[in-house]
């Protein structure tokens, strides 16, 4: 009896380290494309992309500058391009669209999230590489825990995705032309939670100090758990982030992988 009551305690502690292992970090993110590297032998350059897996649908998010980089990247990273559902790309801007067609002509059974505002010879072109695109204008989930914050902004639009998350909700942004406080608030709006984390390229390379310090004091406001800063932040501005939020800052670059529960 004694035993039977043993084996059973060791199998109920093996089955839930198991269950806690499969719940544990299961939506992964790499950064295929930034400013600077973090993995070894990986190439920086001026530009986005990340891979977005563990979610209901595999989502590439921006693809780059330069094609040939992005490929690089994707090679000594190993990322899986064949698993890829949905593309979603943030704006107009060619440090975040160029590397959609050598993307394209790996996998082109994909759908392309655009926003609304792209030119429609943008889906014509992305039709004839025999792939879909649909225009995103509202906010929209585009698979399951998985959203668009709809285009935002006056000069540059653009679309920021948002993850909602048992931590609660990932932002993930491109250039945040429209303002990344807006973003956030809009994301906040969207799902009504927690901010757990943000990451991508918040564009505040021209803000003065003072002007940083009321952003950061937006992002306590809205109770932003942890920052990962890149791209067109701006360095001094990243460094900021990188004080104020200390181990909650989380590093980015080529090759950084992020994991978090789903
Ligand atoms: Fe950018
Ligand atoms: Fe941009």
């Amino acid at each position: 009896m004694k035993y039977f009551f043993l084996f059973f305690l060791t199998g109920v502690f093996v089955l839930s380290a198991f269950f806690s292992l499969k719940a544990e970090g299961n939506i992964r993110v790499t950064i295929l494309y930034d400013n600077t590297a973090f993995a070894e032998g990986t190439k920086p350059d001026w530009g986005f992309s990340c891979l977005i897996e563990g979610t209901e649908k595999t989502i590439l998010f921006d693809t780059g500058t330069r094609s040939t980089i992005l490929l690089d990247n994707i090679k000594i990273l190993k990322a899986d391009m064949s698993r890829v559902d949905q593309v979603v790309i943030s704006h107009n801007h060619g440090d975040h669209t160029g590397g959609l067609s050598a993307f394209l002509e790996i996998n082109h059974d994909v759908t392309v999230f655009l926003p609304f505002s792209f030119h429609d010879s943008y889906a014509g072109r992305i039709k004839e590489m025999k792939a879909q695109s649909k225009p995103v204008s509202e906010p929209v989930e585009i698979c399951s825990d998985v959203y668009s914050t709809g285009e935002l902004g006056e000069s540059v639009k653009e679309q920021s995705l948002v993850l909602d998350t048992s931590r609660g909700i990932v932002v993930i942004t491109g250039c945040s032309h429209p303002g990344i406080v807006d973003i956030l608030k809009k994301a906040k709006e969207i799902l009504n939670k927690n901010i757990y984390l943000v990451f991508g390229g918040f564009h505040l390379m021209n803000k003065s100090d003072a002007e940083m310090k009321a952003i950061i004091d937006d992002f306590k406001k809205l109770g932003v758990e942890k920052v990962g800063a890149t791209h067109c932040t701006g360095p001094k501005q990243i460094d900021m982030f990188r004080k104020e939020w200390g181990e909650n800052f989380v590093e980015m670059g080529v090759g950084r992988v992020i994991t978090f529960d789903k």
